[in-house]
């Protein structure tokens, strides 16, 4: 049995920082369309070019973009083994577009995680957020802090905070997920599809609450 997961929450939530962790607990790849549309950045290709003033303003990446990017990237040999999606679907037309995809692929989705996190608690994360230049990996000035301060404990290479990140990009991230993100949770509770976690929980205590959940698999 492969398990093909989705995790849902805003900006913050703390869905990249658990995707990773499931992903080397359960050896299932994380697949996450806002890393994959950085490197797209980093290396300005056309596809990267033409997303980067919609990342950069906090809004949405054309849907026909995203669905494309991830019709490859779900032809890929690892996903035969499952995965863990972090920020895709993330409007109704990207659910129905990933629903046609597994469906030819014969993989229907086995669970969306909700993650319920207070707007305190999202600005708090975005406002302490550093990521790797290099690698990727996630940081939080107070909570998740690297052992030397600016370094990235994995590959050595400095953190950077994301453009994205500041307070009036967030304010902007936060109500496109409420107009266009979140009716994907009527979308899934509907397919009987969805848990909801304490999205406000230290890292420990809400991997106990993921795995509680993943346990009905
Ligand atoms: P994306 O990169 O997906 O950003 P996001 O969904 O807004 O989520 P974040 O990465 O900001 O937060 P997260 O929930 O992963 O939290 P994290 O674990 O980092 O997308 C960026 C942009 O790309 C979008 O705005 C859009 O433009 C575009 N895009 C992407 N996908 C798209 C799509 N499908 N369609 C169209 N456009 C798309 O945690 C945050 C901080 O908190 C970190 O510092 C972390 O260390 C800390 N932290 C995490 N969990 C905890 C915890 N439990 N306790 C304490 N601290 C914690």
């Amino acid at each position: 049995m492969t398990w093909q997961i989705v995790l849902l929450g805003p900006p913050g939530a703390g869905k990249g920082t658990h995707a990773k962790i499931l992903s080397d607990r359960y050896r299932i790849p994380h697949i996450s369309t806002g890393d994959i549309l950085r490197s797209q950045i980093q290396q300005e290709t056309s596809l990267g070019k033409h997303a980067k003033s919609f990342i950069d303003n906090g809004k949405l990446v054309p849907d026909e973009l995203v669905v494309e990017m991830m019709k490859t990237r779900l032809q890929d040999p690892d996903v035969r083994h499952g995965f863990i999606l972090d920020g895709f679907p993330r409007t109704v037309e990207q659910a129905r577009a990933l629903d046609e995809i597994l469906s030819i692929k014969k993989m229907p989705l086995s669970l969306v995680l909700e993650f319920d996190t207070s707007e305190d608690v999202i600005v708090d994360r975005l406002s302490g957020r550093w990521s790797c230049s290099n690698c990727g990996a996630n940081y939080h000035v107070r909570n998740i802090p690297p052992a030397k301060e600016g370094i990235c404990d994995r590959c050595g290479q400095p953190l950077v905070q994301r453009k994205d990140d500041e307070p009036e990009t967030v304010r902007e991230r936060l109500r496109v997920y409420r107009d266009q993100t979140a009716p994907l949770i009527e979308f899934y509770e509907k397919r009987k599809l969805l848990r909801v976690v304490s999205g406000d929980l230290d890292v420990g205590p809400l991997q106990e609450e993921l795995a509680q959940s993943m346990k009905c698999l």
